[in-house]
Order: C-alpha cells, then structure tokens, then sequence
C-alpha cells in the first residue's frame, strides 16, 4: 500500500508561544475584515436588486469602500499566513499542494474580483442594470475563495486524510466531504454576513450629517441583518460543536477548563449582543462582535490542535535560539501600524469630502 508521510517541522527561531500569540492576534482581524467585505457586499447587492433610491445610495456607498476593504482582507490574511506556516508548515504545505488545483486558483479568482469590485465602484451609475449582476458575481468568486480556504484549513488539521492523494493525484483532493465540512463553512459565512451587518450600519452612520435618510436606512438594514443572522448562526454553531469527535467536543464541555470558560464567556457574549443589536445599540455591539471574533479563534485554536494531537503537539517544535527577525519584525510592525492609521486617516478624510462621489 502507498503510504504518505508529514514531512517533518522545521526548527524555530524563538519559542513557539510568540508565533501562536502573533497568530491569534493578527488572524482575527483578517477575520472581521473578510466579514466587512463579504457581508457589506452581500447587503449592497440585495440592496441594488430591490431598487429603489435610498437603497440604490446605499449599495453605491457599499460599492465605493469594497475595493479598499478587499485590499484590507488581503493585507491582513498574509501576516496569519506566515505564522500558521512557522507553527504548522509541514501540514498546511502539504495540504495546499494537496489541493493545489484549487488553492493555485485562488488568485486568478481574486484578480478577476478585485478588478469586478473596481468596475462595481468606478463604473456603478454608468453599469446602470448591469452593476448589480457585477456585484453578485464579485460576491459568488470571493464565497468560493472562502470555500477553498475552508477546505485547506480542515484539511492541513486531517492529515489521517492525506493518503487519499493516491486517488486524486492531480492536486484535487478536497476535505468537503468530512461531516464537520458543511456546518464549519455554514458558521463562517454566515457569521461573516452577519458581521457585514455591523458594517453596514457603520458605513451609514459615517454618512450621517451628509445624507440622514441613507444613514438612517443603513443602521436600520445593518443591524437587523446581524440580529437575524447572528441567531442563525446559534443554530450553525451547535451543529459545527456536536459534528465534531465527542473527545473534541468534550474539551468546551469541561474537558479543558480554560477553553471551556472561553466557550461559556462566548456564550454569553452571543446574548448581550443579540441584546444590544435588538435595542439597536451599534457601538456596544461592535465591540462585544470584535471580542467575540477574538474567543471564536482561540476556540478554533484549541480545535485545530486537538485535531492533530496524535501526530503534532506545538511544544514539539525545536527553538534554534536567533532573537534578530522577531525584534526587525517587531520594530516593522509599529512602523507599518502607525503608516495604516495615517493612511486610513487620509482615505476616511478623502471620502467624506467627496461625497457620493464616482457615477
Ligand atoms: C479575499 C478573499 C478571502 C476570503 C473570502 C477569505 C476567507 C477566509 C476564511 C473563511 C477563513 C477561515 C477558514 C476556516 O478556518 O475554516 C480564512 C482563513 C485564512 N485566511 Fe483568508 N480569505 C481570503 C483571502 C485571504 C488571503 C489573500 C490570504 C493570504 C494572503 C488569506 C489568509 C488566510 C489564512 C492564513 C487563514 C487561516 C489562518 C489560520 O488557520 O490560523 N486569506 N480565510
């Protein structure tokens, strides 16, 4: 029988901790602006296609900030990249290159998207009907992206399931068909649709003073989106817990106490927010989704190493002590946070000047 093995981890220069703690630092807030961009999206193309003039401000509003969101979501997905392949290298490596028809695909499909979501900015007056059905295809390429990404992270934590190249040898191994497959993409779209809400409601309150109606309109649409969606998304999160091993599952149950009292103070602040977006309260419920994003992905952590437990525990990586890239990195950091907040100073200033402008 042909059999494939993990090739084995490569050392690390500072101790394991740092690199999980930059992780799960950093991958959240790729998280929160995929769901900016996926959800604000998806409320701006059902907005074009019902019609009507406030709702037709509003989906240009949309239209407008999506190119500059995308590139967020982008930006901010390779600093998690690069973590997850110092701690995880030798499993998501080979799942990529065992998905690697798909994975490579990924970025033609982004190109063709981003330059859609261009042409949905720039050219959305002079589109006329047409711009909706630009939107909508822009929204179809960027949920099969998440639907690849949600593929390779199932399928880097299975490596049991690696040896199934043998029958698909062209690089076209997916993980879709593992019961956990279906509600783990149901919960992360959903969820992100339901924080593009929250985004919604933000875009319009930054509109607020220019155009009341849309910013009123917007608040509206955005958090009863979240509200709906969020209480949906309880049901995709029961089902995504009880899909899982029992062993695994057990872990929020009890079994770990620290990721059980994570599990019990997510809980929770699932029921404020349902709370504080009913009574239409948007700072609070930003920031208790802000939170709340950050729980879910030290959950997903805990999940992602309970998965590989029997093959890879983090602690089994050798530190080859080397301090200099962790300090350069860290020096490049602050300097590249304090660029993005002038940058985005200067873009929110521009974009209140200039209205609603492109047509
Ligand atoms: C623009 C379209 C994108 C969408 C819709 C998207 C969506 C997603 C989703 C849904 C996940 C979670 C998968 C799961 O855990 O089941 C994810 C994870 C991830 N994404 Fe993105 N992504 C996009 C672009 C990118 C890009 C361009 C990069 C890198 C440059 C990136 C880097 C990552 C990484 C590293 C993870 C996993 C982190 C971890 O497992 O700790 N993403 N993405």
């Amino acid at each position: 029988m042909e059999t494939m093995y993990v090739p084995a981890a490569d050392t690390i220069p500072v101790a394991w901790g740092w690199f999980q703690f930059f992780l799960l630092l950093t991958f959240p807030l790729h998280l929160l602006t995929m769901n900016a961009m996926l959800g604000g999206l998806a409320v701006g193309v059902s907005q074009h296609f019902l019609g009507g003039a406030v709702r037709q401000r509003l989906a240009h509003r949309l239209a407008l900030v999506l190119p500059l969101v995308i590139a967020f979501v982008v930006n901010l997905g390779v600093a998690p990249l690069l973590f997850l392949q110092v701690l995880y290298g030798q499993f998501v490596y080979t799942s990529s290159i065992l998905m690697g028809m798909f994975w490579i695909a990924i970025v033609p499909i982004l190109i063709v998207a981003y330059y859609g979501a261009y042409l949905y900015d720039f050219r959305f007056s002079r589109l006329g009907a047409l711009g909706k059905w630009v939107g909508l295809a822009v929204l179809v390429m960027l949920l099969v992206v998440a639907y690849f990404f949600v593929n390779n992270m199932l399928l880097m934590s299975l490596p049991e399931q690696f040896n199934r190249y043998f029958e698909h040898r062209s690089g076209t191994l997916l993980a879709s068909g593992q019961a956990v497959f279906l509600p783990r993409y149901l919960h992360m779209i959903t969820g992100a649709l339901a924080v593009g809400g929250l985004f919604v409601a933000l875009v319009g309150r930054y509109r607020g003073g220019a155009d009341d109606e849309l910013a009123i309109h917007a608040r509206l649409v955005g958090m009863r989106v979240f509200f709906l969606l969020t209480l949906v998304n309880v049901g995709f999160g029961v089902w995504y817990l009880i899909s899982q091993p029992r062993d695994t599952m057990l872990l929020f149950m009890g079994g770990n106490p620290l990721a059980t009292a994570v599990f019990i103070l997510a809980l929770v602040l699932v029921a404020a927010v349902l709370v504080t977006a009913y009574r239409q309260q948007l700072g609070l419920t930003v920031a208790g989704v802000v939170v709340l994003v950050y729980l879910m992905s030290f959950m997903r952590a805990w999940l992602r190493s309970d998965y590989l437990e029997q093959v890879f525990r983090l602690d089994q990586l050798q530190v080859v002590p080397q301090y200099s890239p962790l300090l350069f990195f860290l020096v490049t950091l602050l300097i590249g946070i304090t660029v993005i907040y002038w940058l985005l100073r200067k873009t929110l200033e521009a974009l209140r000047d200039s209205g609603a402008t492109h047509s």
